[in-house]
């Protein structure tokens, strides 16, 4: 057996795209399974830059099996623009290497209405959602009304389900909302089309991936998001709808947990968020501006500006315990040249306790303070290594305490954006 699990160790954007292309090379099969086409791969190979949300990591690389799993919420729209994208870069992509769950439940038009309506009437509490429709529809799941892949293969039966929430969801969106209705019937056949352009795509892909598994096929699970954003130990309510924690690969791609063999951790030399919400390491200063410009630390999606703060090992060390990390890889050493000085939360002053945990109350995290290390920093030529031995010895110092800390090793480290830029360290 030999599955692996890539997951974000942060708040997201910790650089998974690059990372599960880098390891996608030796991998046989890469999954999706969780979260939507909010996710903002971005993956450089030579002089070619992708940018992915929706689509397997391993589609960059020929001869990769892609597999979008159940635990996906999908928009088919999205899905065929992504396709044709990857198209027009020369890219084969097909239904010999791209499988869709029939069991993953598809983004409505209405869920992408309500998602922007319901976030316009929070006003200033708004959660900071992409408008992409992604939360409605793990509502609609968890609701038993979503609209699944299968369903969009049966017209009767997808009729009847779509017009009884077709009912209900106008009803809200006119009456509550104050939006205008949508018509159920064009998009019944717009979906109706897209069932079946989505046929041949379309299959139970926990059997597949079973057989891949016991066929020795190496298999790689692409997380998107990252732990902080987990339905349940993030940080409620600014998180996803979906389990973005090692807990979620079982049940988004329909396997059993015994067959997760590893599990990495991807996290920044630093840490960012996007939107709301206490962030004890933040940075509202002319370090954390220096480390958003030197990162270009924009949103791949969205655009917005992330904020950025020093590394926070609690969090770091929360992803090691929920997802039963083996190892980390760390990315971004490079951002961080140039700074003389630089720290790392190592706990968190809590009324007056030391924690090491990340707590459940946003109100306490927000009164967390954090407990810092500090470390000498390095220069530009840490871009340049090719492997651990030609880094800077002052960056080596920092990895070997981040490992002794998390109690993990660094198995992989990225010093740049390329593929090139990502050498093993053990
Ligand atoms: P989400 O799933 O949306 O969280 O995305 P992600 O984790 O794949 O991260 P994203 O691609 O949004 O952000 C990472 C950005 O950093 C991309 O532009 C990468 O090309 C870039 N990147 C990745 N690793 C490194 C690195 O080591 N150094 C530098 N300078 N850039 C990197």
């Amino acid at each position: 057996m030999s599955t692996l699990v890539i997951l974000g160790a942060q708040w997201g954007d910790e650089g998974k795209g690059k990372i599960t292309d880098y390891l996608a090379e030796t991998a046989e099969v890469v999954v999706r399974f969780q979260g939507g086409n909010n996710a903002g791969h971005t993956v450089e190979v030579g002089d070619k830059q992708y940018k992915l949300h929706l689509i397997p990591s391993g589609v960059i690389n020929s001869n990769k099996l892609n597999i979008i799993g159940n635990g996906v919420v999908l928009d088919p729209k999205a899905f065929f623009d992504e396709v044709e994208y990857l198209r027009n870069f020369g890219l084969d992509v097909n239904e010999k290497n791209l499988l869709v769950s029939d069991r993953a439940n598809v983004i409505m038009p209405y869920h992408k209405t309500l998602d922007l309506l319901k976030e316009k009437a929070r006003g200033k509490n708004d959660i900071g959602t992409t408008g992409k429709g992604i939360g409605p529809a793990y509502t609609d799941k968890v609701e038993r009304c979503g609209i699944r892949v299968c369903d969009l293969l049966h017209p009767e039966s997808f009729r009847a389900k779509l017009m009884q929430n077709m009912e209900e969801k106008n009803r809200y969106i006119v009456q509550v909302l104050g939006g205008e209705p949508l018509d159920g019937e064009a998009i019944y056949a717009e979906y109706l089309a897209y069932g079946e352009r989505l046929r041949p795509y379309v299959k139970d892909t926990s059997v597949v991936i079973y057989e891949q598994i016991k066929n020795k096929k190496k298999v790689l699970f692409e997380g998107a998001q990252g732990m902080l954003l987990d339905i349940d130990y993030g940080t409620y309510p600014f998180v996803t709808s979906s389990n973005t924690t090692a807990g979620g690969v079982a049940s988004g791609s329909g396997i059993g947990p015994n067959m997760i063999e590893k599990a990495i951790g991807v996290t920044k030399a630093y840490t960012t968020r996007v939107g709301k919400g206490p962030f004890p390491t933040e940075l509202e200063n002319e370090v954390g501006d220096w480390i958003r410009e030197k990162g270009f630390e924009y949103g791949t999606t969205t655009g917005r500006s992330r904020r950025c703060g020093w590394l926070d090992l609690v969090i770091v060390k929360t992803a090691m315990r929920v997802s039963g990390l083996t190892s980390l890889v760390l990315t971004k050493i490079d951002t961080l040249a140039g700074l003389e000085k630089i720290k790392v939360c190592v706990g968190y002053k809590l009324n007056g306790e030391v924690i090491d945990y990340v707590p459940a109350s946003l109100e306490d995290l927000a009164l967390c303070e954090p407990l810092y290390e500090e470390f000498d920093g390095w220069d530009d030529s840490v871009q340049e290594a090719t492997s651990y031995e030609e880094m800077h010895p002052n960056a080596r110092t920092y990895i070997e305490r981040i490992e002794e800390l998390v109690g993990i090793k660094v198995s992989i480290i990225s010093v740049g954006p390329k593929r090139s830029q990502t050498f093993k360290k053990d």
